[in-house]
């Protein structure tokens, strides 16, 4: 049977975010940040930090493809749905769950990155450094987490586990 294991309690992550929401309020003084959200799993990340920022903000969303059933990436990243708007000219901030291996977030990078935006930087609520086979930059993490596949605040096994309001380690998925 699965269980869950509670990684990170919700009054942590609420801290963090704060946290992470005055940094980019200080960074991004007098833009605009252009906030991308990279479906589905950073949902949540987004909600919670969109409400820290003081800045005028703009969004919007695209999506990759998911692992499926599979708790390991096939290292093949798809575009599922892209963006609405174009990027030139705009302060745009990348809002993702995790970087694993990294894949995911360097196909991002690189191909947003070709639509000039103005800046391009990346906000990835979750890393597991010792799984990162790419280097991607990383200008705000929320935590830094060990090799274990974890569920909740947006992250899935399966589509399940996404409305955790804290992030658990899954055992026996
Ligand atoms: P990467 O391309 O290996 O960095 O994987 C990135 C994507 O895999 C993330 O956007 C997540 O959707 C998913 N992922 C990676 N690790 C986990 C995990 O521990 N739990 C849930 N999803 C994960
Ligand atoms: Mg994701």
């Amino acid at each position: 049977m699965s269980k869950l294991e509670v990684l990170i309690p919700a009054e942590k992550i609420g801290e963090r975010v704060r946290e992470l929401g005055r940094q980019i309020n200080e960074d991004y003084e007098g833009k605009t940040i252009h906030l991308v959200c990279v479906l589905k799993g950073a949902y949540t990340f987004l909600a919670d930090l969109a409400r820290t920022l003081e800045v005028p903000t703009s969004m919007d969303f695209l999506a990759v493809s998911s692992y499926g059933k599979d708790t390991t990436t096939s290292g093949e990243v798809q575009l599922t749905k892209d963006l609405d708007s174009g990027l030139e000219h705009k302060d745009v901030l990348i809002v993702e769950d995790i970087a694993d291996t990294g894949l995911t977030l360097r196909y991002l990078y690189n191909m947003l990155k070709a639509r000039n935006p103005a800046s391009l930087k990346v906000a990835a609520f979750l890393v597991k450094p010792a799984r990162r086979q790419v280097e991607v930059p990383l200008d705000y993490v929320g935590f830094e987490i060990p090799d274990r596949f974890v569920v909740g605040y947006g992250l899935d096994f399966d589509q399940k586990y996404r409305h955790l309001p804290y992030v658990a380690v899954l055992d026996n998925p």
